[in-house]
Protein backbone atom coordinates (compact mmCIF):
# COMPACT_ATOMS: atom_id res chain seq x y z
CA UNK A 1 0.00 0.00 0.00
CA UNK A 2 1.01 3.12 -0.67
CA UNK A 3 0.23 7.05 0.85
CA UNK A 4 0.66 8.41 -3.00
CA UNK A 5 2.96 11.42 -3.94
CA UNK A 6 2.66 14.58 -1.72
CA UNK A 7 0.63 16.91 -3.66
CA UNK A 8 3.48 19.19 -5.00
CA UNK A 9 4.69 16.24 -6.51
CA UNK A 10 1.03 15.39 -8.40
CA UNK A 11 0.99 18.80 -9.46
CA UNK A 12 -2.48 20.40 -8.84
CA UNK A 13 -4.33 22.44 -11.82
CA UNK A 14 -3.16 26.14 -11.97
CA UNK A 15 -6.08 27.65 -11.74
CA UNK A 16 -9.84 27.07 -10.87
CA UNK A 17 -10.14 27.97 -14.50
CA UNK A 18 -7.74 25.14 -15.59
CA UNK A 19 -9.60 22.59 -13.80
CA UNK A 20 -13.11 23.57 -14.81
CA UNK A 21 -11.94 23.09 -18.18
CA UNK A 22 -10.29 19.86 -17.93
CA UNK A 23 -13.25 18.80 -16.26
CA UNK A 24 -15.65 19.85 -19.14
CA UNK A 25 -13.39 18.63 -21.20
CA UNK A 26 -13.24 15.46 -19.91
CA UNK A 27 -17.15 15.15 -19.88
CA UNK A 28 -17.66 17.06 -23.34
CA UNK A 29 -17.49 14.45 -25.80
CA UNK A 30 -18.59 11.54 -28.25
CA UNK A 31 -20.69 11.30 -25.36
CA UNK A 32 -22.98 14.59 -25.90
CA UNK A 33 -22.51 14.65 -29.83
CA UNK A 34 -22.74 11.38 -31.36
CA UNK A 35 -24.37 9.06 -28.23
CA UNK A 36 -26.91 11.05 -26.82
CA UNK A 37 -28.39 11.89 -30.45
CA UNK A 38 -29.12 8.15 -31.02
CA UNK A 39 -30.24 6.84 -28.22
CA UNK A 40 -32.37 9.52 -27.57
CA UNK A 41 -33.51 8.11 -30.59
CA UNK A 42 -33.49 4.62 -29.82
CA UNK A 43 -35.67 5.44 -26.71
CA UNK A 44 -38.65 7.53 -27.54
CA UNK A 45 -36.62 11.14 -28.11
CA UNK A 46 -38.68 13.57 -26.13
CA UNK A 47 -39.39 11.22 -23.39
CA UNK A 48 -35.59 10.01 -22.75
CA UNK A 49 -34.46 13.75 -23.21
CA UNK A 50 -36.84 14.12 -20.12
CA UNK A 51 -35.61 11.15 -18.05
CA UNK A 52 -32.01 12.16 -18.93
CA UNK A 53 -32.45 15.63 -17.77
CA UNK A 54 -34.00 14.51 -14.21
CA UNK A 55 -31.16 11.70 -13.84
CA UNK A 56 -28.60 14.94 -14.50
CA UNK A 57 -30.31 16.93 -12.02
CA UNK A 58 -30.37 14.21 -8.89
CA UNK A 59 -28.09 12.19 -9.79
CA UNK A 60 -25.33 13.57 -11.84
CA UNK A 61 -25.04 15.99 -10.27
CA UNK A 62 -24.52 14.49 -6.53
CA UNK A 63 -22.61 11.87 -7.71
CA UNK A 64 -20.36 14.19 -9.85
CA UNK A 65 -19.51 16.51 -6.47
CA UNK A 66 -19.52 13.59 -4.47
CA UNK A 67 -16.47 12.58 -6.74
CA UNK A 68 -14.36 15.51 -6.72
CA UNK A 69 -15.10 15.29 -2.77
CA UNK A 70 -13.47 11.91 -2.67
CA UNK A 71 -10.67 12.92 -4.92
CA UNK A 72 -9.58 15.65 -3.28
CA UNK A 73 -9.66 14.38 0.61
CA UNK A 74 -6.27 13.10 0.30
CA UNK A 75 -5.07 13.61 -3.61
CA UNK A 76 -5.63 10.16 -4.56
CA UNK A 77 -6.24 8.20 -7.82
CA UNK A 78 -10.13 6.14 -8.31
CA UNK A 79 -8.46 3.10 -6.28
CA UNK A 80 -6.35 4.79 -3.74
CA UNK A 81 -9.18 7.34 -2.93
CA UNK A 82 -11.39 4.39 -1.65
CA UNK A 83 -8.18 2.62 0.11
CA UNK A 84 -7.85 6.19 1.82
CA UNK A 85 -10.72 6.26 3.66
CA UNK A 86 -11.18 2.90 4.21
CA UNK A 87 -7.97 0.85 4.33
CA UNK A 88 -7.73 -2.67 3.59
CA UNK A 89 -11.39 -2.89 2.69
CA UNK A 90 -13.01 -3.97 -0.37
CA UNK A 91 -13.66 -0.67 -1.48
CA UNK A 92 -10.95 -0.12 -3.76
CA UNK A 93 -12.55 -2.29 -5.93
CA UNK A 94 -14.67 0.26 -7.27
CA UNK A 95 -11.82 1.89 -8.37
CA UNK A 96 -10.48 -1.00 -9.86
CA UNK A 97 -13.95 -1.54 -11.92
CA UNK A 98 -13.17 2.06 -13.03
CA UNK A 99 -10.44 1.66 -14.43
CA UNK A 100 -11.36 -1.40 -16.55
CA UNK A 101 -14.33 0.61 -17.23
CA UNK A 102 -12.09 3.57 -18.67
CA UNK A 103 -9.95 0.78 -20.59
CA UNK A 104 -13.07 -0.75 -22.18
CA UNK A 105 -14.55 2.86 -22.65
CA UNK A 106 -11.87 4.09 -24.35
CA UNK A 107 -11.52 0.81 -27.55
CA UNK A 108 -14.72 1.26 -28.45
CA UNK A 109 -14.72 5.46 -28.03
CA UNK A 110 -11.79 5.68 -30.42
CA UNK A 111 -12.98 3.42 -33.24
CA UNK A 112 -15.76 6.53 -33.07
CA UNK A 113 -13.45 9.26 -32.47
CA UNK A 114 -11.13 7.28 -35.67
CA UNK A 115 -14.77 8.33 -37.78
CA UNK A 116 -14.36 11.50 -37.00
CA UNK A 117 -10.76 12.00 -38.06
CA UNK A 118 -11.50 10.52 -41.15
CA UNK A 119 -14.25 12.60 -41.93
CA UNK A 120 -12.64 15.21 -41.57
CA UNK A 121 -10.15 14.79 -44.66
CA UNK A 122 -13.42 13.27 -46.33
CA UNK A 123 -15.77 16.30 -45.80
CA UNK A 124 -12.87 18.76 -46.75
CA UNK A 125 -11.77 17.28 -50.19
CA UNK A 126 -15.96 16.58 -51.04
CA UNK A 127 -15.36 12.56 -50.77
CA UNK A 128 -18.92 11.09 -51.59
CA UNK A 129 -17.83 7.40 -50.21
CA UNK A 130 -20.86 6.97 -48.03
CA UNK A 131 -20.78 6.28 -43.96
CA UNK A 132 -21.36 2.36 -44.08
CA UNK A 133 -18.68 1.76 -47.20
CA UNK A 134 -16.54 3.86 -44.95
CA UNK A 135 -16.97 2.01 -41.48
CA UNK A 136 -17.39 -1.29 -43.22
CA UNK A 137 -13.50 -1.13 -45.11
CA UNK A 138 -11.31 -2.39 -42.44
CA UNK A 139 -8.47 -0.38 -44.39
CA UNK A 140 -9.75 2.83 -43.24
CA UNK A 141 -11.18 2.19 -39.82
CA UNK A 142 -8.74 0.37 -38.31
CA UNK A 143 -5.70 2.53 -38.77
CA UNK A 144 -8.18 5.88 -37.75
CA UNK A 145 -8.82 4.18 -34.64
CA UNK A 146 -4.57 2.67 -34.18
CA UNK A 147 -3.95 6.79 -35.22
CA UNK A 148 -6.58 8.26 -32.29
CA UNK A 149 -5.09 5.70 -29.25
CA UNK A 150 -2.04 7.00 -30.76
CA UNK A 151 -2.55 10.68 -30.41
CA UNK A 152 -4.43 10.02 -26.86
CA UNK A 153 -1.12 8.17 -25.97
CA UNK A 154 1.36 11.42 -27.00
CA UNK A 155 -0.71 13.75 -25.38
CA UNK A 156 -1.29 11.95 -21.78
CA UNK A 157 2.84 10.60 -21.93
CA UNK A 158 4.27 14.17 -23.58
CA UNK A 159 2.95 16.05 -20.80
CA UNK A 160 1.47 18.67 -23.52
CA UNK A 161 -2.35 17.82 -22.00
CA UNK A 162 -2.22 21.48 -20.48
CA UNK A 163 -1.17 22.76 -24.07
CA UNK A 164 -4.41 20.76 -25.04
CA UNK A 165 -6.14 22.04 -22.69
CA UNK A 166 -5.40 25.41 -23.48
CA UNK A 167 -6.34 25.12 -27.14
CA UNK A 168 -9.89 23.75 -26.20
CA UNK A 169 -10.81 27.11 -24.24
CA UNK A 170 -10.33 28.87 -27.66
CA UNK A 171 -11.64 26.15 -29.56
CA UNK A 172 -14.53 25.06 -27.67
CA UNK A 173 -16.65 27.95 -28.09
CA UNK A 174 -16.02 28.32 -31.53
CA UNK A 175 -17.76 24.38 -31.57
CA UNK A 176 -20.80 25.89 -29.78
CA UNK A 177 -20.84 28.66 -32.11
CA UNK A 178 -20.91 26.20 -35.34
CA UNK A 179 -23.33 23.99 -33.25
CA UNK A 180 -25.59 27.22 -33.48
CA UNK A 181 -25.41 28.35 -36.69
CA UNK A 182 -25.70 24.18 -38.07
CA UNK A 183 -29.15 24.09 -36.02
CA UNK A 184 -29.92 27.03 -37.69
CA UNK A 185 -30.06 25.17 -41.22
CA UNK A 186 -31.42 21.98 -39.30
CA UNK A 187 -34.27 23.71 -38.14
CA UNK A 188 -35.27 25.68 -41.32
CA UNK A 189 -35.40 22.52 -43.17
CA UNK A 190 -38.53 21.46 -44.69
CA UNK A 191 -40.22 18.47 -42.97
CA UNK A 192 -38.06 19.81 -39.57
CA UNK A 193 -40.66 20.63 -37.50
CA UNK A 194 -41.47 16.39 -37.26
CA UNK A 195 -37.87 16.07 -36.08
CA UNK A 196 -38.95 18.32 -33.35
CA UNK A 197 -42.13 17.09 -32.30
CA UNK A 198 -40.02 13.72 -31.63
CA UNK A 199 -37.63 15.55 -29.11
CA UNK A 200 -39.86 17.44 -27.54
CA UNK A 201 -43.41 16.12 -27.21
CA UNK A 202 -42.67 13.78 -24.36
CA UNK A 203 -45.04 10.17 -25.09
CA UNK A 204 -44.55 8.91 -21.25
CA UNK A 205 -46.49 5.84 -21.89
CA UNK A 206 -43.74 4.73 -24.22
CA UNK A 207 -40.94 4.69 -20.91
CA UNK A 208 -40.12 1.21 -19.93
CA UNK A 209 -37.07 0.02 -17.31
CA UNK A 210 -34.70 0.21 -20.42
CA UNK A 211 -35.29 3.80 -21.26
CA UNK A 212 -34.78 4.67 -17.65
CA UNK A 213 -31.30 2.65 -17.21
CA UNK A 214 -30.24 4.21 -20.79
CA UNK A 215 -30.89 7.46 -19.76
CA UNK A 216 -29.39 7.15 -16.35
CA UNK A 217 -26.34 5.65 -17.93
CA UNK A 218 -26.30 8.40 -20.54
CA UNK A 219 -26.36 11.18 -17.74
CA UNK A 220 -22.83 8.68 -16.61
CA UNK A 221 -21.31 8.34 -19.30
CA UNK A 222 -21.64 12.21 -20.13
CA UNK A 223 -20.58 13.66 -17.10
CA UNK A 224 -17.56 11.22 -17.28
CA UNK A 225 -18.80 9.37 -13.25
CA UNK A 226 -19.32 6.11 -12.14
CA UNK A 227 -15.73 4.61 -12.93
CA UNK A 228 -13.33 7.15 -11.01
CA UNK A 229 -12.67 10.13 -13.72
CA UNK A 230 -13.77 12.81 -11.59
CA UNK A 231 -12.32 11.25 -8.32
CA UNK A 232 -8.90 11.42 -10.58
CA UNK A 233 -9.67 14.92 -11.48
CA UNK A 234 -10.55 15.88 -8.26
CA UNK A 235 -7.41 14.68 -7.15
CA UNK A 236 -5.58 17.59 -8.83
CA UNK A 237 -7.72 20.43 -6.79
CA UNK A 238 -6.99 22.26 -4.21
CA UNK A 239 -8.97 23.10 -0.84
CA UNK A 240 -9.84 26.55 -1.93
CA UNK A 241 -11.50 25.43 -4.61
CA UNK A 242 -15.57 25.58 -4.51
CA UNK A 243 -16.34 21.61 -5.12
CA UNK A 244 -19.93 22.72 -5.73
CA UNK A 245 -19.66 25.21 -8.14
CA UNK A 246 -17.24 23.66 -10.52
CA UNK A 247 -19.31 20.67 -10.40
CA UNK A 248 -22.37 22.83 -11.30
CA UNK A 249 -20.49 24.44 -14.20
CA UNK A 250 -19.30 21.14 -15.67
CA UNK A 251 -22.54 19.55 -15.50
CA UNK A 252 -24.24 22.74 -16.92
CA UNK A 253 -22.30 23.37 -19.83
CA UNK A 254 -22.55 19.22 -20.57
CA UNK A 255 -25.94 19.05 -20.76
CA UNK A 256 -25.85 22.26 -22.53
CA UNK A 257 -24.13 20.47 -25.73
CA UNK A 258 -25.63 17.45 -25.33
CA UNK A 259 -29.68 19.28 -25.98
CA UNK A 260 -27.93 21.20 -28.43
CA UNK A 261 -26.82 17.78 -30.34
CA UNK A 262 -30.55 16.86 -30.05
CA UNK A 263 -31.64 19.97 -31.90
CA UNK A 264 -29.01 19.47 -34.49
CA UNK A 265 -29.35 16.14 -35.19
CA UNK A 266 -33.58 15.25 -35.24
CA UNK A 267 -34.79 18.28 -37.13
CA UNK A 268 -32.68 17.16 -40.04
CA UNK A 269 -33.10 13.65 -39.70
CA UNK A 270 -36.68 14.45 -40.08
CA UNK A 271 -36.53 16.63 -43.07
CA UNK A 272 -34.68 14.36 -44.87
CA UNK A 273 -37.09 11.29 -44.17
CA UNK A 274 -34.47 9.28 -42.64
CA UNK A 275 -35.98 8.57 -39.31
CA UNK A 276 -35.82 4.84 -39.45
CA UNK A 277 -31.90 5.44 -38.76
CA UNK A 278 -32.83 7.28 -35.76
CA UNK A 279 -31.32 4.60 -33.36
CA UNK A 280 -27.85 4.05 -35.48
CA UNK A 281 -24.59 4.72 -34.12
CA UNK A 282 -24.28 6.32 -37.51
CA UNK A 283 -26.73 8.50 -37.16
CA UNK A 284 -24.47 11.90 -36.44
CA UNK A 285 -22.08 10.41 -39.80
CA UNK A 286 -25.40 10.21 -42.11
CA UNK A 287 -27.25 13.76 -40.87
CA UNK A 288 -24.31 15.99 -40.76
CA UNK A 289 -23.26 15.73 -44.53
CA UNK A 290 -27.00 16.08 -45.40
CA UNK A 291 -26.43 19.59 -43.38
CA UNK A 292 -23.54 20.73 -44.81
CA UNK A 293 -24.36 19.84 -48.42
CA UNK A 294 -26.98 22.76 -47.74
CA UNK A 295 -24.75 25.75 -46.67
CA UNK A 296 -22.49 27.61 -48.47
CA UNK A 297 -19.00 26.65 -48.13
CA UNK A 298 -20.10 23.25 -46.55
CA UNK A 299 -17.19 21.66 -47.29
CA UNK A 300 -14.74 24.18 -44.93
CA UNK A 301 -17.44 24.25 -42.51
CA UNK A 302 -17.93 20.46 -41.57
CA UNK A 303 -13.96 19.77 -41.66
CA UNK A 304 -13.99 22.57 -39.45
CA UNK A 305 -17.09 20.53 -37.28
CA UNK A 306 -15.05 17.08 -37.39
CA UNK A 307 -12.11 18.97 -36.86
CA UNK A 308 -13.30 20.39 -33.34
CA UNK A 309 -15.24 17.52 -32.37
CA UNK A 310 -11.99 14.81 -32.71
CA UNK A 311 -10.39 17.91 -30.60
CA UNK A 312 -13.56 17.38 -28.00
CA UNK A 313 -13.09 13.67 -28.04
CA UNK A 314 -9.47 13.85 -27.70
CA UNK A 315 -9.94 15.89 -24.19
CA UNK A 316 -12.27 12.69 -23.15
CA UNK A 317 -10.17 10.07 -24.11
CA UNK A 318 -6.94 11.99 -22.33
CA UNK A 319 -9.37 11.25 -19.41
CA UNK A 320 -9.89 8.47 -19.63
CA UNK A 321 -6.36 7.04 -19.78
CA UNK A 322 -5.50 9.21 -16.77
CA UNK A 323 -7.67 7.31 -14.89
CA UNK A 324 -5.18 3.97 -15.81
CA UNK A 325 -1.98 5.77 -15.49
CA UNK A 326 -2.55 6.92 -12.18
CA UNK A 327 -3.75 4.39 -11.10
CA UNK A 328 -0.59 2.18 -12.35
CA UNK A 329 1.69 5.20 -11.35
CA UNK A 330 0.39 5.95 -8.13
CA UNK A 331 -0.42 2.40 -6.74
CA UNK A 332 1.45 -0.04 -8.56
CA UNK A 333 4.59 2.35 -8.79
CA UNK A 334 5.15 1.46 -12.61
CA UNK A 335 6.96 3.98 -15.17
CA UNK A 336 4.57 6.68 -16.69
CA UNK A 337 5.74 5.53 -20.03
CA UNK A 338 5.27 2.04 -19.62
CA UNK A 339 1.83 2.45 -17.93
CA UNK A 340 0.20 4.31 -20.85
CA UNK A 341 2.09 2.44 -23.85
CA UNK A 342 0.87 -0.87 -22.07
CA UNK A 343 -2.54 0.67 -21.41
CA UNK A 344 -2.55 1.48 -24.99
CA UNK A 345 -1.74 -1.25 -26.57
CA UNK A 346 -4.25 -3.56 -24.86
CA UNK A 347 -6.94 -1.31 -25.48
CA UNK A 348 -6.05 -1.27 -29.11
CA UNK A 349 -6.50 -5.41 -29.44
CA UNK A 350 -9.97 -4.58 -27.53
CA UNK A 351 -10.67 -2.17 -30.04
CA UNK A 352 -10.40 -4.12 -32.58
CA UNK A 353 -13.70 -6.37 -32.72
CA UNK A 354 -15.74 -3.12 -32.03
CA UNK A 355 -14.12 -1.38 -35.44
CA UNK A 356 -15.32 -5.01 -36.95
CA UNK A 357 -18.66 -5.35 -35.94
CA UNK A 358 -19.53 -1.80 -37.87
CA UNK A 359 -21.56 -1.94 -41.11
CA UNK A 360 -20.96 -5.33 -41.88
CA UNK A 361 -17.07 -5.82 -41.54
CA UNK A 362 -17.11 -9.18 -40.04
CA UNK A 363 -21.34 -9.73 -39.79
CA UNK A 364 -20.74 -12.14 -37.28
CA UNK A 365 -19.41 -9.30 -34.83
CA UNK A 366 -22.52 -6.91 -36.54
CA UNK A 367 -24.66 -9.09 -34.83
CA UNK A 368 -23.39 -11.36 -31.91
CA UNK A 369 -25.65 -14.58 -31.20
CA UNK A 370 -28.58 -14.38 -28.64
CA UNK A 371 -28.24 -10.43 -27.43
CA UNK A 372 -28.60 -9.03 -30.82
CA UNK A 373 -25.97 -6.10 -30.75
CA UNK A 374 -23.26 -5.64 -31.87
CA UNK A 375 -19.69 -6.37 -30.25
CA UNK A 376 -19.44 -2.33 -30.69
CA UNK A 377 -23.07 -1.93 -29.05
CA UNK A 378 -22.24 -4.59 -26.52
CA UNK A 379 -19.28 -2.75 -25.03
CA UNK A 380 -21.15 0.27 -25.01
CA UNK A 381 -24.45 -0.86 -23.29
CA UNK A 382 -22.19 -2.69 -20.70
CA UNK A 383 -19.27 -0.45 -19.87
CA UNK A 384 -20.85 2.96 -20.80
CA UNK A 385 -24.30 2.12 -18.91
CA UNK A 386 -24.12 -0.44 -16.55
CA UNK A 387 -20.39 -0.77 -14.72
CA UNK A 388 -21.21 3.24 -14.86
CA UNK A 389 -24.42 2.74 -13.27
CA UNK A 390 -22.77 -0.07 -10.59
CA UNK A 391 -20.05 2.28 -9.95
CA UNK A 392 -22.03 5.88 -9.40
CA UNK A 393 -24.03 3.25 -6.86
CA UNK A 394 -21.22 2.18 -4.57
CA UNK A 395 -19.38 5.49 -4.72
CA UNK A 396 -22.60 6.85 -3.50
CA UNK A 397 -23.50 4.27 -0.66
CA UNK A 398 -19.46 4.51 0.16
CA UNK A 399 -20.25 8.16 0.22
CA UNK A 400 -23.06 8.25 2.10
CA UNK A 401 -22.34 5.65 4.52
CA UNK A 402 -19.11 4.18 4.59
CA UNK A 403 -17.32 7.80 4.60
CA UNK A 404 -17.75 9.29 8.15
CA UNK A 405 -19.77 12.00 7.80
CA UNK A 406 -18.66 14.57 9.95
CA UNK A 407 -15.22 14.24 7.67
CA UNK A 408 -16.71 14.43 4.12
CA UNK A 409 -18.98 17.18 5.08
CA UNK A 410 -15.82 19.12 6.00
CA UNK A 411 -14.47 18.01 3.03
CA UNK A 412 -17.45 19.23 0.83
CA UNK A 413 -17.54 22.90 2.76
CA UNK A 414 -13.54 23.74 2.30
CA UNK A 415 -13.74 26.22 -0.60
CA UNK A 416 -17.73 26.67 -0.40
CA UNK A 417 -18.52 29.50 2.35
CA UNK A 418 -22.65 28.62 1.54
CA UNK A 419 -22.08 24.77 1.70
CA UNK A 420 -24.69 25.22 4.99
CA UNK A 421 -27.78 25.06 3.50
CA UNK A 422 -27.09 22.43 1.13
CA UNK A 423 -25.56 19.84 2.92
CA UNK A 424 -29.22 18.62 4.00
CA UNK A 425 -29.92 18.31 0.85
CA UNK A 426 -26.59 16.77 -0.42
CA UNK A 427 -26.92 14.32 2.01
CA UNK A 428 -30.62 13.48 1.63
CA UNK A 429 -29.75 12.57 -2.54
CA UNK A 430 -26.08 10.28 -1.98
CA UNK A 431 -27.36 8.71 1.68
CA UNK A 432 -31.10 7.69 0.08
CA UNK A 433 -32.03 8.96 -3.27
CA UNK A 434 -29.41 7.84 -5.44
CA UNK A 435 -28.35 4.51 -4.17
CA UNK A 436 -32.08 3.07 -4.18
CA UNK A 437 -32.44 4.97 -7.22
CA UNK A 438 -29.79 3.32 -9.03
CA UNK A 439 -30.06 -0.03 -7.05
CA UNK A 440 -34.30 -0.12 -8.28
CA UNK A 441 -33.82 0.39 -12.03
CA UNK A 442 -30.53 -2.03 -11.85
CA UNK A 443 -32.35 -4.79 -10.67
CA UNK A 444 -35.65 -3.68 -12.91
CA UNK A 445 -33.30 -4.48 -15.64
CA UNK A 446 -31.78 -7.83 -14.34
CA UNK A 447 -35.26 -8.52 -13.61
CA UNK A 448 -36.85 -8.07 -17.37
CA UNK A 449 -33.31 -9.69 -18.90
CA UNK A 450 -33.46 -13.25 -17.43
CA UNK A 451 -37.39 -13.52 -17.38
N1 LIG B 1 -17.90 11.95 -20.90
C1 LIG B 1 -17.23 11.59 -22.10
C2 LIG B 1 -18.10 12.00 -23.27
O1 LIG B 1 -19.22 12.39 -23.10
C3 LIG B 1 -16.89 10.12 -22.14
C4 LIG B 1 -16.25 9.63 -20.89
C5 LIG B 1 -16.91 8.71 -20.09
C6 LIG B 1 -15.02 10.14 -20.48
C7 LIG B 1 -16.37 8.28 -18.89
C8 LIG B 1 -14.47 9.72 -19.29
C9 LIG B 1 -15.14 8.80 -18.50
O2 LIG B 1 -17.71 11.91 -24.38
Amino acid sequence: MTTGKSVQERGEWSSKVGFILAAAGSAIGLGNIWRFPYTAGEHGGAAFLFLYLICIALLGLPIMIAELALGRYRHRNAVGAFEAIKPGSAWKLVGFLGVITGICIWSFYSVIAGYTVGFIGKTLIGNTLSYEAFASNPWISIPLTAFFIFLTVIVVQGGVRNGIERWAKILMPILFLLMVVLIIRSVTMKGAGAGLVFYLKPDLTKITGKTVLAALGQAFFSLSLGMGCMITYGSYLSKKDNLITSGCFVAFFDTLIAVMAGFLIFPALFAQGMEAQRHDPGLLFKVLPQIFSQIPGGNLVGASFFLLLAIAALTSTISLLEVVTAYLVDEKHWLRRRAVWITAAVTFLLALPSAMSQEGMVPALGQLPLINMSFLGLMNWTFGNITLAIGALLTSIFFGWIWKSSISHAELSEGCPWYRPIAPVLSFLLKFFCPLTILVVLIFFLYNTIK
